[in-house]
Parts: C-alpha cells; structure tokens; sequence
C-alpha cells in the first residue's frame, strides 16, 4: 500500500469503474499508455503532480505509471477531489495519493508538501502551487529537478511573474499554450462543464436568463457560447479592448461590469484575475441574482465584501451559499467562489481532457529523454507534439484530412509567385 491521505479506501471500486467509464473517452491517451508500456521513456523518473483529482488525471497516471515513473499527486485544489477517484489511485493502482474534497487549506498546503517529499525530479502542476512551493519551502530539491509542466493559464501568469523577477529555477512547459490544449479544454470544457456546474448546484433554466460572463478569454469565449446556446441573452466583461471588440463582433453584448451588475440574473467570472465581481457590483445586483467563479483561483468574486455586506447567510442547497444583505435582498453565491465546474460537477469531460492530458504526457517524455537539462524558461510545448495529438484524435474521431501536393507545397513556400 503507497502512502496515503484520502477520505475512504473503500470507495475505490466505484474509482475504478468511473476512471474506467472516462478511459473510453480518452483514445489518445491510451495509444500513448500502450506505447509507454512498452518502451518505459519515463523509468528512474519521479513526477510530482498537483492536478484536479478526477477520473481523467487517474488516466493520465495510469499513462506514466505505464511509461515507467514513480509518482506521487495532490489535489490542485481543496474542493475538486474526487474521492474516489483518490481511493482507486491509492487502493487499486499503487499510488501515492494526498487528495480528500473539502480539505482545509492547512492540509491542501500539508499535501503538497508530502508529494515533495518523494522527491520529484518532474513537476506537473495546475496552478503553480507546486513550482512555488519548491521555489519558496524546498529550495534545496531545485538540483534534481530537470523540468515541469503548467496546465492552465492561470500557473502560467504566476509563472510569467516568476520568470520576470529572475525567481524561477527550473524549465517549465507551458502545456496551457498548445492548441490541442486551450482551444479544446479551456474553450469548450470550460464551456460545457461550467454550465454543467451551475445546472448541477441550481438546476436553473438557462433560456431567457441574462448570463454575465466576466473575461473573454478561451474560457470565458465557451462559457459564452454555452450559455447562448441555452437561451441565455449574454452579456460580456473585458478590460482588454481587442477582445471585448471580438465579443462584441460575436455577437454579445459588451458594457462595464458596474452596468451589468444591474441587469445580470447569472454571473461568471473567469478572469484568473482577482474581484471581477466586487462589494461595489452587490450594492445594485437585483434580488436573487446568482454568481459562480471557474477561474482557477477562488479571488474572482469578491467574497469577504460579500460577507461585509450581509445579514446573514445559510447555505439553502448544496454548493448553494444565500446571503441575505442588509437591504433585504438575497445573493447567491455558488461553491464558495471556487472552480464551479469540478466543485459542483465533474469538471472538463474525458473527451477533451484526452489531449490535454496527452500533451502532459508527451512533454514528461520529452523533458526526461532531452539529453541536458533545459535552461530556467517558460518553454512552449514542441509543435511537432501538438500537431502529433490533433493528428491522432482526428483519426480516433473517424476523420481524415487532406495533404498538401508536391505542387502546392512548393507554391506554398515560395515567395516569388504572386498574382
Ligand atoms: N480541469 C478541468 N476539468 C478537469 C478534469 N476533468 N480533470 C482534471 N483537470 C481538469
């Protein structure tokens, strides 16, 4: 038995046949895990990941563990775990696992120490809760580490920072950056398991609601589409003038927060900023109004103005938090301002997971098979990997496309041909 720290190792059977049930959605990854299996890139590597604890990043261990690593996971975050899911990895699979869903915070930051402990010489994070933890408590495993890989945008702009300030010690891969990852993952799984989270926690009807989406990002551009798609008349926030104009050119209506405060029935930020939605934006929010976060970090909505502001709260149903203000009128907020998708739902489906998850696992094999250590960096992940993955999930997906001839090639790379 590995070490562990999960709620209950008696629901790993239940693991197991969810991690299974996902599997079948994930084609990529599995051609990567039986090639793996095979060849063992990965032997006499120890990854070190902090990631959501679902039955798509089980997949994705079963895929190193299979390509030879010794690993070690906690959660990313203290209310996406999946308990289960932790049980299985431990119980069923072998590995060391430090997840349980509702930890406090003590215990998040407990276990991230603990995946340390084994010690990594890779790290794959989602959030950059690891990176920091090493660059800030465990300096001294800096030596042994040849590389990690970020997941999502929000670790990368921690990382971008770290990087400025000359602060970061190690080659990091930004897998967030590939195409088969944002495009994919944080466009439509933001958008689907988003609407999926607020459907779960509320069950609201979406049609003829007005849908306040705050950031224009890949996430915010799926939440949009979604939330359309349902019925919703949406409305969009920006402070980057390009992409409130695209939003605009979309279709949406574009306006301040502080206006769409008033008119709003349903608002979600995903910023990966911080008081999207502020004390100012629930002085004048209508009666019953609904809020729910899916950026990474739970500083999008402003909760201790909130709190501030209010009479009193109870929570009225699962993941459903109503305030009541001073005022008489009542607020609800959704999965205490954290990740709505994976907190009240099951996060992103398997199915775009699959090649955000194969992009993880091709970037651990290619960082442990460079022959030198990359230098500190942000580093994108190589095209050839992410052209690699679109190639295969297209062919698991039944589709072919065409190439370019010899003929086209040629025109195509030179520069003297013109009208
Ligand atoms: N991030 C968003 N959805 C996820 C999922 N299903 N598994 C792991 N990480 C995720």
């Amino acid at each position: 038995m590995p070490l562990a720290d999960v709620k209950d190792l008696s629901l790993a059977g239940d693991g197991v046949k969810r991690i299974e049930w996902a599997a079948r959605e994930m084609p990529v990854l599995q051609q990567i895990r039986e090639r793996f299996s095979r060849e063992k890139p990965l032997r006499g590597q120890r990854v070190g990941a902090c990631l959501h604890v679902t039955t798509e990043t089980a997949n994705l261990m079963l895929t190193l563990q299979a390509g030879g690593a010794e690993l070690a996971i906690c959660a990313s975050n203290p209310l996406s775990t999946q308990d289960d899911v932790a049980a299985a990895l431990a119980g069923e699979y072998g590995i060391t696992t430090f997840a349980i869903k509702g930890e406090d915070n003590d215990t998040y930051y407990r276990h991230l120490l603990s995946v340390l402990d084994l010690p990594p010489t890779i790290t794959m994070d989602d959030g950059a809760d690891l990176v920091a933890t090493v660059h800030k408590d465990r300096r001294e495993l800096i030596g042994e580490l040849i590389g990690g890989m970020e997941e999502t945008t929000t670790g990368i702009v921690r990382l971008r920072s770290m990087a400025a300030d000359n602060a970061l010690k190690y080659a990091v891969i930004s897998v967030n950056d590939a195409d088969t990852k944002h495009l994919f993952d944080n466009r439509y799984g933001t958008g689907q398991s988003t609407l999926d989270g607020i459907t779960r926690a509320t069950n609201v009807l979406w049609a003829g609601k007005k849908v306040v989406v705050c950031g224009y990002g890949w996430c915010g551009r799926g939440v949009a589409l979604r939330a359309k798609g349902m019925g919703s008349q949406v409305i969009v926030t920006e402070v980057n003038p390009v992409r409130a104009l695209e939003a605009a050119m979309d279709g949406y209506l574009v306006m301040p927060m502080d206006e769409a405060a008033r008119i709003g029935d349903i608002f979600i930020t995903v910023t990966g900023g911080m008081n999207g939605l502020d004390g100012r934006h629930f002085e004048v929010m209508k009666n019953g109004a609904i809020f729910a976060n899916s950026g990474h970090f739970n500083v999008e909505i402003n909760i201790k103005a909130l709190e501030a502001m209010s009479e009193r709260s109870r929570e009225i149903r699962p993941f459903v938090e109503e305030y009541t203000l001073k005022d008489g009128r009542r607020l609800y907020l959704l999965a205490e301002g954290r990740l709505i998708n994976l907190a009240a739902a099951e996060g992103h489906p398997a199915s775009v997971m699959d090649m955000s998850f194969a992009n993880q696992a091709l970037c651990t094999e290619y960082v442990a098979g460079l022959p030198e250590r990359l230098p500190p960096d942000i580093y994108p992940v190589p095209k050839e990997i992410d052209h690699h993955i679109a190639s295969l999930k297209l062919r698991s997906l039944g589709m072919a496309i065409d190439t370019l001839t010899d003929q086209q090639r040629a025109y195509m790379e030179s520069w003297s041909e013109g009208t």
